[in-house]
């Protein structure tokens, strides 16, 4: 797999490159995040765990300001999302990518087609030399360079994960949100996107939250994990730290 070279943008120092500080959000009479407090350090590989629920999946959405907390700061890159513009906020979802379970690529184009959509809609890249260059490296970078001209349907289930992630890796995102990536996928499957993930850290210096149910997955991915229940983070430690936890809940995942 090949070396990226990052281009660095700007951030104030070298703190947190996510930084929540109480946050809560309800739905109506529903309080799905009570107080959350978490910081995601540069190039760290930050595994989520929670029951379905919890509020996974609503804490990445106000990550990137897709949904509005009650009460709370998140700073990403040292910025308050909720006081960007949604001009500032465009900027800000080109360096944060997300990989959701879907993963949807578009059927009707080729696996090229659909690396190179994203250059020339979100980058404006233009220069067909230097888009084929980037879609060859990025394909590369997932491992399936011969796929370059098959469509989404010939491919496995696995593989279309592998391409749902080239489409985002792409963008060279600063910061990627993973939300349950291997839901769905057979245990070598898992274990293979959960390999590429910890690949993506090495090779694109790229900084993670990983929302998981699969101890399998936090094992090979995670630097550092953390517990969440009711709206709030409830413990928090190392693979090896947890996996001996005495906390009945903590516990149970790991069974
Ligand atoms: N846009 C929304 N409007 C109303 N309720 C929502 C919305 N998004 C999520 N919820 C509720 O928030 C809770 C947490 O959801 P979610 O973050 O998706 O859980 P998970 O931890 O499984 O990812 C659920 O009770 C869900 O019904
Ligand atoms: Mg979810």
């Amino acid at each position: 797999m090949k070396e990226e070279t990052k281009t660095e943008h700007t951030t104030a120092d070298n703190g947190p490159v996510i930084s929540i500080k109480g946050l809560a959000k309800s739905f109506g009479s529903n309080t799905v995040l009570q107080d959350i407090n978490m910081d995601l350090h540069k190039e760290e590989n930050l595994v989520i765990l929670g029951k379905s629920g919890t509020g996974k999946s609503v804490t990445i959405k106000c990550i990137v300001g897709l949904l509005a907390q009650d009460k709370g700061q998140i700073k990403v890159f040292n910025e308050e999302v909720s006081t960007l513009s949604e001009d500032q906020l465009k900027e800000l979802r080109i360096r944060i990518g997300f990989l959701f379970q879907s993963g949807a690529l578009y059927d009707s184009m080729t696996v090229r087609e659909n690396l190179e959509f994203p250059l020339r809609r979100v980058l404006k890249l233009r220069d067909k030399s230097d888009i084929d260059k980037r879609v060859e490296e990025i394909l590369e970078g997932v491992g399936l360079p011969d796929a370059i001209d098959k469509m989404p349907s010939e491919l496995s289930g696995g593989m279309r994960k592998r391409i749902g992630l080239a489409r985002t890796m792409i963008l060279k995102p600063e910061i990627m949100l993973y939300d349950e990536p291997t839901t769905g996928l057979d245990p070598i499957t898992s274990k293979e996107i959960s390999e590429l993930i910890q690949s993506m850290k090495t090779n694109y210096h790229v900084s993670s939250i990983i929302i998981t149910h699969d101890i399998a997955c936090a094992k090979i991915t995670a630097d550092r994990i953390l517990v969440m229940d009711s709206g709030t983070i409830v413990a928090e430690g190392s693979f090896d730290e947890l996996e001996h936890s005495k906390d009945k809940l903590v516990n149970s995942f790991f069974k």
